[in-house]
């Protein structure tokens, strides 16, 4: 998606560690004409899925949910990192374990917002190792709910997020691969 290129080349930023910080438009401070765009495209990509859920995780996977599933017309569920004290009902949950920080958490959903009729899109910001996305499958497969594809904004190509969720037969599109993030440059992955 070329405008989103555009905008990670132009506001992104290298931190060490093969880490992109791009909290001007999406992690942090967040552009809504920008997200309009990411979940239209979601949108395009996925449509003959007959997708009934969004899936995605909080905090920043939100943002590009909430539009994907406006442009889709369905509800947008996200799965939240520590129990609410409203969350009284069953509860699916799943651990993840985060390599960037080096801990490991749990994420859940209301059984009551998922079940075995239900066709998942799993959106995220980032798939870097492929964790917290694994974690959300997990989740689906708790509700008997059947995931059939998963839609990231930044795919961090380096690492092994990608390989692993193919691997399980997931369906992943990302709207901008990074192929390299070495000497502070962004790098995408070419493709034709
Ligand atoms: P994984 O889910 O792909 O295995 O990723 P990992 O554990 O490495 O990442 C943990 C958190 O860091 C996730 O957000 C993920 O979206 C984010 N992340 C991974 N790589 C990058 C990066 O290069 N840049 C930025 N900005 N974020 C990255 P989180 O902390 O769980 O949630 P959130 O509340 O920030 O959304
Ligand atoms: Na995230
Ligand atoms: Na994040």
């Amino acid at each position: 998606m070329e405008i989103l290129k555009n905008r990670i080349r132009q506001d992104g930023t290298v931190l060490e560690n093969g880490v992109l910080k791009v909290d001007n438009f999406l992690t942090h401070q967040v552009d809504p004409v920008l997200m309009e765009a990411v979940g239209k495209e979601f949108a395009e990509l996925f449509k003959a899925e007959q997708i009934t859920k969004v899936v995605t995780i909080e905090a920043s996977g939100i943002a590009p949910a909430i539009f994907t599933g406006l442009f889709l017309n369905v509800p947008v569920i996200y799965a939240r990192k520590a129990k609410s004290l409203t969350m009284k009902e069953e509860l699916l949950t799943a651990e993840v374990y985060s390599f960037t920080k080096q801990v490991t958490s749990n994420v859940s959903i209301s059984q009551k917002f998922l079940n075995e009729e239900d066709n998942v899109l799993i959106i995220d910001d980032f798939l870097a190792n492929g964790q917290a996305a694994l974690g959300l499958v997990e989740l689906c497969r708790q509700a008997g709910a059947k995931v059939n594809g998963i839609g990231i904004v930044i795919e961090k190509s380096f690492q092994d997020g990608r390989e692993l969720l193919i691997s399980k037969g997931l369906r992943v599109e990302s709207l901008a691969r990074i192929a390299s993030l070495e000497n502070n440059q962004v790098a995408f992955v070419e493709e034709n």
